[in-house]
């Protein structure tokens, strides 16, 4: 099969691969779209997310969906041919994490493109049955590949407790910010207020269900009191969860998506004295059928994000591609 292989930093070029092997539990997903995601851009340009570091040849992309072209021998061919989305983890099966549902935490995870596993820039993947799941007919071949960063918007928004009437603000309106939007709105938020540094991507956050856009540049949004319900960080920006995390209302929750600087000095008496509850948020468990059900019911637009989609050997235009302010999802399609 063709694969997109990340060589070396700023360096990827397509290669003929052997079509992944099944183990008895495992699909063979012939690849039909895969969104282009931060850390993907991260790895290609600097080689490295924090301790991650690319080391051997790595196939990029872990958004990903596509049809069951084969089976394993445990999983019944009836499967074969059901166009799927994939949930692009492989956790142990016995650890404390996974046995108690946790199993994003599970520290043998194994997870697509993140070294030494190779992810879905390529003509076909394979994935444990159970986490391909069938797509309905309305359900686009790209919104079922982004169902990945809609779990992680559906991951915070449950951390963050939000329902019906809930005040929520957003730090950062790039894909994440813009799908925890309409998470929010889903999850029936009413008021929606994101914060951006760029004019552009505020607008953005406008047209997906924010309610109220704020320029940190020029608003103290820590002078607002706001007193919302939830704050999401999905900036990583150190001034946006500072001002965030006084933005909530006693008892309210803090939920960190963004990733950014490592250490941040915390106001302690802020959080003491408003019982604040700050959680982080590490991509996400049990979040695919939610995810599946609330773009088939139109709540969520995923399709609407694409910005720009790109055949397998215009991968690095992909990934340059998607750091523009004006992009917001950048799709993969290996059979174009
Ligand atoms: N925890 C997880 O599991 C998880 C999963 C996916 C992504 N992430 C992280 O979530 C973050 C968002 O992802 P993305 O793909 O949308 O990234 P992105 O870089 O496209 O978007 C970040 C946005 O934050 C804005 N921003 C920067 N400084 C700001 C400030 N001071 N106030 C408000 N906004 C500010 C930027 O202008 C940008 O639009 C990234 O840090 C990413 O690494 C975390």
């Amino acid at each position: 099969m063709r694969a997109s292989v990340l060589l070396a930093k700023d360096k990827i070029s397509i290669e003929q691969r052997p079509v992944p092997a099944l183990a008895a539990d495992e699909v063979l997903v012939k690849v039909s779209s895969v969104g282009v995601c931060g850390s993907d851009v991260h790895y290609y340009k600097e080689g490295r997310i924090g301790d991650f570091v690319v080391e051997q040849p790595l196939v990029l992309g872990h958004e990903a969906a596509g049809t069951i072209v084969a089976v394993g021998a445990g999983i019944a061919t009836d499967r074969i041919g059901e166009r799927v989305s994939i949930e692009p983890q492989h956790p142990s099966a016995t650890s404390a994490e996974t046995m108690s549902g946790r199993y994003n935490l599970d520290p043998h995870m194994e997870f697509y493109a993140t070294p030494p596993v190779d992810g879905a820039f390529a003509e076909y993947v394979k994935i444990q049955s159970h986490f391909a799941f069938a797509v309905p007919e309305e359900v686009s071949d790209d919104a079922a590949a982004l169902m990945e960063p809609l779990s992680v918007g559906i991951a915070a928004a449950r951390k963050a407790g939000i329902t019906a009437g809930s005040r929520v603000l957003v730090a950062g309106a790039g894909p994440i910010g813009v799908i925890a939007v309409q998470v929010a709105k889903a999850f029936g938020a009413t008021e929606i207020f994101v914060s951006d540094l760029d004019e552009a991507r505020r607008q953005q956050a406008l047209e997906f269900g924010a309610t109220g856009v704020i320029d940190p540049r020029e608003t103290d949004i820590a002078e607002l009191n706001l007193r919302v319900d939830a704050f999401i960080d999905a900036s990583g920006a150190t001034p946006a969860v500072l001002s965030g995390l006084r933005s909530v209302r006693p008892g309210g929750v803090v939920v960190l998506v963004g990733m950014g600087a490592d250490d941040i000095a915390l106001p302690i008496p802020v959080i003491q004295n408003n019982e604040l509850v700050i959680t982080g948020v590490f991509r996400y468990a049990n979040t695919w059928p939610t995810a599946i059900e609330l773009v088939r019911t139109g709540r969520v637009d995923l399709d609407r994000m694409v910005t720009g989609r790109y055949g397998l050997d215009q991968v690095e235009e992909a990934l340059n591609a998607s750091t523009l302010s004006t992009s917001l999802k950048t799709i993969v399609v290996p059979g174009l």
